[in-house]
């Protein structure tokens, strides 16, 4: 064939997207196992991260190794059955894709309009949360995942507890797409270090933590549940005080929480 052939160029351009094709489906495919691990390494470091558990030169893997991974029944505070993970298709804890779960119909539960202060509108019947035991057994720190509305995107992080359940140990996003420079100050690693020692809970039970505009009122009984709002972003910081008082209340972790106060785990 001539190299001004009209077939020619039709041969060689189809023969050249079909090799193309190829190498890009071979490289996908055989590169996807490496990605899931990676993935699985990023979520097992942030949560260590969230906990202060991320020492310099230990692997994740290692310090993930200490960690005890287990499915809650959100709606009832509870640990999930054998049952229900067998009906849910879960054989490792530690694969459970939680943020599939809740879009999924039968794996998730909507939240009522009045309710959902997160504006998350569904979340995952079953939620993964991460227990960090002390040498002779007991709970030393919990784990949770947490998500909700900012500015401009859905915040996915992890909040970590103390043993009374009610200390932050730490606070940490893994993705959101707030502004840098404003909203997406929730990474910034001088905000989070205002957490660890926060309460949670008032007397009452209530989740009263919360991003304060104007900053922490130093001196005042309502200290120990303020955080400093971030500079320029008031909607960023509503968004993360209505996320996490959600999670920590009775339509988030809170009845799991009271659960474990009084029966231990
Ligand atoms: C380009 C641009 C990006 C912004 N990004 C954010 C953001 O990520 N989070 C946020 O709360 N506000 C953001 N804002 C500001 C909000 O529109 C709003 O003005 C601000 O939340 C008010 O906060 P203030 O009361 O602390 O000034 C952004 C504004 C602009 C113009």
């Amino acid at each position: 064939m001539s190299n001004d052939s009209v077939s020619k160029t039709v041969v060689v351009a189809t023969l050249l997207c079909l090799v193309c094709s190829v190498i890009v489906s071979v490289a996908a495919v055989s590169l996807k196992p490496i990605q899931n691990e990676n993935k699985l390494l990023d979520k097992q470091k942030n949560i260590l991260a969230a906990a202060g558990l991320l020492k310099s030169g230990q692997s994740v893997k290692d310090a993930f190794s200490k960690i005890e991974v287990k499915l809650v029944n959100v709606s009832e505070g509870r640990f999930a059955t054998q049952a229900e993970l067998t009906e849910l298709g879960v054989s490792d804890v530690s694969l459970y894709d939680q943020r599939k779960a809740a879009k999924t119909p039968g794996n998730n539960v909507a939240v009522p309009a009045d309710m959902d202060i997160a504006s998350i509108r569904s979340r995952a019947k079953y939620a993964a949360v991460y227990l960090y035991r002390n040498n002779e057994g007991g709970l030393d720190k919990i784990i949770l995942p947490v998500h909700g509305y900012g500015l401009w995107s859905t915040l996915y992080g992890f909040i970590a507890l103390e043993h009374d359940l009610n200390t932050v140990a730490g606070l940490g996003f893994y993705e959101h797409a707030e502004t840098p420079g404003l909203g997406g100050e929730v990474d910034n690693p001088k905000w989070k270090g205002q957490w660890p020692g926060k309460q949670v809970y008032k007397s009452d039970g209530s989740a009263a933590i919360n991003l304060k505009k104007g900053g922490v009122e130093v001196g005042r009984p309502q200290e120990v549940h303020q955080v400093d709002a971030l500079a320029g972003a008031s909607l960023t910081s509503r968004g993360v005080t209505n996320l996490v008082q959600f999670w920590m209340g009775n339509d988030g972790f809170g009845l799991f929480l009271d659960k474990i106060r009084s029966e231990g785990v």
